[in-house]
């Protein structure tokens, strides 16, 4: 596995890929990767020829007083982990190869409505960031498919609409989540946590699993919301929402839609901010 950090180092390797006939799938990261990661790895390389993974620690979509400074960076230990996993390029930019006229004066692309709700309104701009970044990574990395994970499912959402309406040139694919044998979400957060938070932080998941459980016995998903809700103050965080949205566009299900739903939720566990969800279908 060659590590890239020169875009035009990049682009020539995968004009000669292109050349042979090879289709080029790409997972972007943010490093410090995991099982999860090295799963979206795999069903990249399961659907392509050839396999760029990104690492690059985006500025722009960490707002002010989150954790941009400490985010985990571990890129010897990641090129180790990829290269086992079959990848063909590490690209990890620079930060004026992403933003050469600077990350404050930066083209930002907005995705509209999704971005509005959830994630983005507790974290305002974070999407505009995750979208602007992804862009520009399509733009120099040039795949033919690329594979985010459902964990961040949002994320997804924001992206597939990014791509639709840019009409951009890319296949995009999720990767379920991966989940530790307690059920908590592998992210590279968890490791913020302390012994005793750690304990406790698998109680998302039973709480994710109860709501889908009584949505299935017939209770409405408002009420959901607030017995969810409720229970993770009981056990200690600190929700910033609990929701249950149609999946498809994240938008409020009517009074009686029942199919095509997905419960999300962020919830604080002292000073680590998890995220977590469970499609009801
Ligand atoms: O999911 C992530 O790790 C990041 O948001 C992404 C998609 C790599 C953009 O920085």
């Amino acid at each position: 596995m060659q590590t890239v950090t020169d875009a035009a180092a990049l682009r020539a390797t995968v004009r000669g890929w292109r050349n042979a006939g090879q289709n080029v799938g790409f997972v972007p990261t943010m490093g410090n990767l995991h099982a999860g990661h090295h799963s979206l790895l795999k069903l990249a390389r399961a659907r392509a020829d050839r396999v760029i993974a990104s690492v690059f620690v985006n500025p722009t979509q960490f707002g002010p007083g989150e954790d941009f400074e400490r985010y985990p960076r571990t890129l010897a230990q990641d090129q180790a982990g990829l290269a086992e996993a079959g990848c063909d390029i590490l690209f990890a930019p620079e930060v004026s190869t992403l933003y050469p006229f600077g990350a404050a004066s930066s083209v930002s692309i907005h995705v509209p409505d999704l971005t509005e709700t959830l994630e983005g309104a507790h974290r305002p701009g974070h999407f505009d960031g995750v979208a602007t970044v992804v862009a520009k990574l399509f733009s120099l990395v040039q795949p033919d498919l690329a594979v985010f994970g459902q964990k961040d499912f949002q994320q997804l959402k924001v992206i597939e609409r990014m791509v639709r309406d840019l009409s951009l040139p890319v296949k995009v694919m999720s990767g379920a989540t991966l989940r530790d044998e307690d059920g908590l979400a592998m992210s590279s957060r968890n490791q913020y946590l302390t012994a005793q938070e750690r304990a406790r932080a698998p109680q998302i998941y039973s709480t994710l699993q109860q709501t889908r459980e009584l949505f299935r016995q017939g209770h409405s998903w408002q009420a959901l919301e607030q017995a969810a809700k409720a229970r993770l103050e009981r056990a200690g965080f600190v929700p910033d929402y609990v929701a249950i949205r149609r999946a498809e566009d994240l938008a409020e299900p009517g009074p009686d839609e029942r199919e095509g739903l997905v419960v999300l939720v962020a919830a604080r566990l002292g000073a680590t901010r998890l995220i977590d969800n469970l499609p009801f279908d």
